[in-house]
């Protein structure tokens, strides 16, 4: 076999912790391959970049999930005991289930409802001296996510619970503070929502049948059994929550729109196309999710290296959307590279790679999407505003990042109405 570089140092963690997204493309950059051995988080892990090794990554003869993901990832993020660490039926039967929901018709009315509240917002806006942007899209979609959820939100209690999904989000990058309150986070909505799961079976609550609160509260594995309410409280949240970190792509794709005044011409006179190029090029361009971590489920040989059972596998997704072999100036914000665009599903993985029903590739995707396009060309079309002098600069460090100022807004003027 051909041996594998390590890195210098003996374990890493640290330096992912401090490098952030910058950490595996720097190892790279610095060991001169793709493929490099070191230790993260007290486990020996094998890192891995660009669209081939994408493709065995999301290989499941090759990889599995269980025990993979550490800890705690699981206490605040996703959850204990989601579908995130699962393999083989029992995934493909669990996502089945997210993706039953969905379905174009209802993608198609998330992305209405988010429309709705997002123009409604924009009206308060023009009475405002100042918008902070990145806050305004976690409530747009904390109340547009709850509504296609079929999970009750009261007017007062939108800022609570869109803090607790945030601050979930936003623990995963390692800082302990933001661990600690993502976790307290974690444990209300946790509370929260398995009250919503009790008052659908108890019948106090009807929500319509298409929806994530009534699917995964009456939702029955293969054995007939209905899931305990911990776990069908967890995937409930699994099935809206992570809508909220389309915040983060929003309020950077607004800087996109800001710094390239073109692209805000372009979307302007859109007709459906460029608002698809530019909400993947701002999903492409953009760090959100550095890395994924997966477990070598039977020892195989690949290039030459060996992968023996059990190993930690991390692939660099943030590095193979940018990877040179894959894309024509990695690091330039071109949106038109989308036209026509027929790349693979491994060589674009800012939500996974691979297939959607048969691995773990974002459930989301589609959601995304949608509601990026349709919110960037709101910015657009819809409304007109000034952007004061601020710091739209992100941490290439800090995971996730957004804008050091949030992006703020001034002289908001509505210039068209939604509908
Ligand atoms: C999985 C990213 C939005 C639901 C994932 C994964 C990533 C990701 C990286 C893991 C892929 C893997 O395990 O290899 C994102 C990003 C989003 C987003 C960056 C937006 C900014 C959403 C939305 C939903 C969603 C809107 C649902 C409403 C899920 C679910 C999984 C998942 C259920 C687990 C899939 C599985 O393990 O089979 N997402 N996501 N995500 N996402 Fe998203």
């Amino acid at each position: 076999h051909k041996p594998i570089i390590r890195a210098e140092r003996f374990d890493n963690t640290m330096a992912l912790i401090n490098e952030g997204f910058q950490f595996f493309p720097n190892q790279r950059k610095e060991l001169g391959t793709d493929i490099f051995e070191t230790r993260l988080i007290g486990k020996k892990a094998i890192c891995i970049a660009g669209e081939e090794a994408s493709e065995i990554f999301y290989d499941t003869d090759k990889f599995m999930r269980e025990g993979a993901m550490p800890k705690p990832l699981k206490m605040s993020l996703f959850g204990d005991g989601s579908l995130h660490g699962m393999d083989g039926e029992a995934h493909r039967h669990r996502k089945r289930t997210f993706l039953s929901m969905f379905t174009p018709d209802r993608v198609t009315e998330l992305k209405q409802m988010a429309l709705r509240y997002l123009d409604a917002k924009a009206s308060e806006w023009e009475k405002r001296d100042q918008v902070v942007l990145f806050d305004e899209m976690q409530e747009v979609l904390a109340m547009a996510g709850c509504e296609w959820a079929g999970v009750p939100l009261e007017k007062d209690e939108v800022q609570q619970r869109t803090k607790e999904m945030i601050d979930m989000i936003d623990s995963f990058g390692g800082s302990l503070t933001r661990f600690r309150e993502g976790k307290k986070a974690r444990d209300s909505h946790q509370a929260w929502l398995e009250g919503i799961i009790k008052d659908v079976r108890k019948g106090r609550l009807n929500p319509k049948p298409n929806t994530a609160a009534y699917i995964m509260a009456h939702h029955t594995e293969p054995n007939g059994k209905r899931w305990d309410v911990k776990t069908a409280a967890v995937e409930l949240s699994n099935s809206f929550r992570p809508l909220l970190a389309t915040a983060y792509f929003l309020t950077l794709g607004a800087v996109a729109m800001h710094e390239h005044p073109d692209t805000r011409k372009n979307l302007k006179e859109d007709t459906g196309q460029y608002s698809h190029w530019f909400a993947q090029e701002t999903r492409r361009f953009y760090p959100f999710v550095p890395a994924m971590i997966a477990k070598v489920k039977e020892s195989f040989t690949w290039k030459g290296y060996e992968f023996k059972k059990n190993t930690r596998v991390v692939l660099d997704l943030f590095g193979t959307n940018r990877h040179p072999d894959s894309w024509e100036y990695p690091d330039a914000f071109i949106p038109e590279r989308f036209n026509n665009w027929q790349g693979s599903p491994f060589a674009f993985v800012p939500q996974g790679g691979g297939d959607h029903h048969t691995g773990h590739r974002c459930a989301g995707e589609w959601l995304t999407v949608i509601v990026m396009s349709s919110f960037f060309e709101f910015f657009a079309k819809n409304i007109e505003y000034d952007v004061p002098e601020q710091d739209l600069s992100f941490s290439m460090e800090r995971m996730p990042t957004y804008p050091k100022s949030r992006f703020i807004m001034t002289n908001v003027r509505k210039t068209a109405d939604y509908e």
